[in-house]
């Protein structure tokens, strides 16, 4: 696991987006995962304006998120599909069919999970996955415990996770409390990983990294199991 300290959240932003974009330029078709919170925010951002500067084709670029509220309709402004399609989608050319995000208004969440498993691994896989990293240590919304499932699943979310997403719902908004996510394993299966950590509230998460100890209870110390991860941070997160 390479560690990168950046100055601040602009120059993280700016070395991510340069990885992914070195991605899309190297193989047009590459198979991207995606995440959602508040840090990728600023990597979109680049993303897209590459787009607009004509430096970048995202047409045969295949998607998949990491994870999705359940239950949640695409149209709630709190729903992942809803972030995605505001802060990228909605920017750049990446084609309506190659985007898969967690169905999270399906009738039978295991069977949209066992899809959206098969999805991935018909696409050959993903070729780079952007990850955030919950205060708990959750990549996606695999959270804390003493088990970790593997493949894509539902999770109920734990109360810290509640407490910390709680700021992006407004009083008349109800916040679902399980999450249809993608699994540690087939985060693992991933060929590179990129993490990404700012902020003094992600400093602890992120020293159990340096412990090197798989730790379900901090599902990103999985991580450590894998040969090409990267985790970018800013000198407050470490
Ligand atoms: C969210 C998402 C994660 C994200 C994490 C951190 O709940 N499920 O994929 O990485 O929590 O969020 P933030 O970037 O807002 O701190």
């Amino acid at each position: 696991m390479k560690k990168i300290v950046c100055d601040n959240y602009d120059a993280m932003c700016r070395l991510a987006a340069d990885r992914i974009l070195d991605a899309v330029r190297s193989n047009p078709r590459a198979v991207l995962g995606l995440a959602t919170g508040s840090t990728p925010i600023g990597v979109y951002e680049l993303l897209a304006e590459a787009y607009r500067a004509g430096t970048v084709d995202f047409s045969e670029v295949v998607t998949f998120n990491l994870d999705e509220y359940y239950p949640i309709s695409p149209d709630n402004r709190q729903s992942y599909w809803y972030y995605m399609q505001q802060n990228f989608f909605s920017k750049v050319n990446v084609r309506p069919e190659n985007i898969h995000i967690p169905d999270g208004s399906a009738a039978d969440a295991a069977l949209a999970c066992r899809a959206y498993e098969a999805a991935i691994e018909a696409a050959g896989g993903i070729d780079l996955q952007l990850l955030g990293i919950g205060q708990n240590g959750h990549i996606g919304f695999n959270e804390p415990g003493k088990e970790l499932y593997a493949a894509t699943h539902v999770t109920p979310l734990t109360e810290q996770t509640l407490r910390d997403n709680a700021r992006f719902f407004s009083a008349d908004e109800v916040m679902p409390t399980q999450a249809l996510t993608v699994g540690v394993g087939t985060i693992l299966k991933a060929k590179s990983i990129l993490l990404l950590a700012n902020g003094k509230n992600k400093k602890a998460a992120v020293a159990r990294l340096d412990d090197g100890m798989l730790d379900p209870a901090v599902p990103a110390t999985f991580l450590l199991g894998h040969r090409d991860v990267t985790v970018i941070c800013d000198r407050e997160a470490v």
